[in-house]
């Protein structure tokens, strides 16, 4: 539904709300145009001038380090003017809806709403409402879905292994349930043919439906890292487990079981990449000397978001 939504009559993405059902030649498209902005680290960012005389406005109900900023960042280094909308301080607190907020900013000029909210359905909701040529951009949808960051880390992916997706076996581990990192991710994944996708996690932390798709599930991480070419960490969503009453082991006991230290990343292929999304909970989930080693890529995926949002941009923008 989502992904009519984010059609226009001539099949042009005109939101960004899901990476479900989207083509595998729109994604590809999109990750070469984001390939393109990519600097090597300590030059100068990629900039641009597509996007300039537009206006793009930030609406965050969930907190965020690096999707706002580089959100921020890749609209400014193209020439848009961007708002920051603070919901705290905001007629939302006095019961407008959002939809009403979003109408109003419409009124303003806005061009672009990037929105993150812990409310499933409400990114589809404002793109409803939103005149022609405005679009709408998923920054983060509950446990849902979280396109660009499925975006981003298929492109660091390409960057490091290339672009034969086929050849790779690839692990997600952790809280895969709370998870809309793991679910955009496999989802492009899946799109872009990878050979072997796995999902490693205690059973309590994979969802009980098919609502993420992959080859195999694995309960065990010394199993699920042998062999990989890719390894994909994730944060246990402690502020998620209430809603599904799940209990995690905390510190100590999570890492001993479900924590990627050197030693069991032995197990991988030497060249193996270790990917997370951040926020990272060092020493709980990931261990520091595997964070800081070689094999890390964390602090590439965060570069490239920032071209991924660009490539988005001015996809859904730039015409
Ligand atoms: C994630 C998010 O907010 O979904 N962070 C991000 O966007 N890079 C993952 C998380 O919060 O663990």
């Amino acid at each position: 539904m989502s992904e009519q939504l984010q059609r226009d009559t001539r099949g042009r993405l005109r939101h960004l709300l899901t990476l479900d059902g989207i083509e595998r030649g729109i994604l590809e498209r999109l990750l070469a145009r984001a390939a393109r902005h990519v600097r090597p680290a300590g030059r100068r960012p990629a900039r641009g001038t597509a996007l300039r005389g537009r206006t793009v406005v930030n609406l965050f109900f969930e907190p965020s380090t690096r999707t706002r900023a580089s959100f921020t960042l890749a609209a400014r280094r193209l020439g848009a003017e961007v708002l920051d909308f603070d919901p705290e301080g905001s007629s939302a607190a006095k019961g407008e809806t959002l939809e009403d907020t979003l109408l109003n900013l419409q009124a303003m000029g806005a061009d672009a709403f990037v929105v993150r909210h812990a409310e499933p359905g409400i990114h589809a909701r404002l793109a409803r409402v939103a005149r022609p040529g405005v679009a709408v951009i998923n920054a983060g949808e509950a446990n849902i879905s979280h396109p660009t960051q499925g975006l981003l880390d298929a492109l660091t992916i390409r960057r490091c292994k290339g672009k034969d997706f086929a050849r790779l076996t690839v692990a997600i581990v952790g809280d895969i349930l709370h998870s809309r990192v793991a679910a955009s991710a496999t989802t492009a994944l899946m799109a872009l043919g990878v050979g072997e996708l796995r999902l490693v996690a205690p059973p309590e932390l994979l969802p009980p439906d098919s609502r993420i798709r992959a080859h195999r599930v694995v309960n065990d991480l010394d199993a699920g890292v042998a062999g990989c070419d890719v390894v994909m960490m994730l944060r246990v969503q402690r502020e998620r487990l209430a809603s599904t009453g799940v209990h995690v082991p905390t510190g100590a006991e999570y890492r001993q079981r479900w924590g990627l230290s050197a030693e069991r990343l032995r197990r991988a292929k030497p060249d193996c990449i270790v990917m997370h999304p951040g926020p990272v909970n060092r020493d709980v989930e990931l261990a520091s000397e595997v964070m800081d080693g070689p094999q890390s890529v964390i602090l590439d995926q965060v570069a490239n978001g920032v071209a991924v949002r660009m490539a988005v941009l001015e996809e859904l923008l730039a015409r």
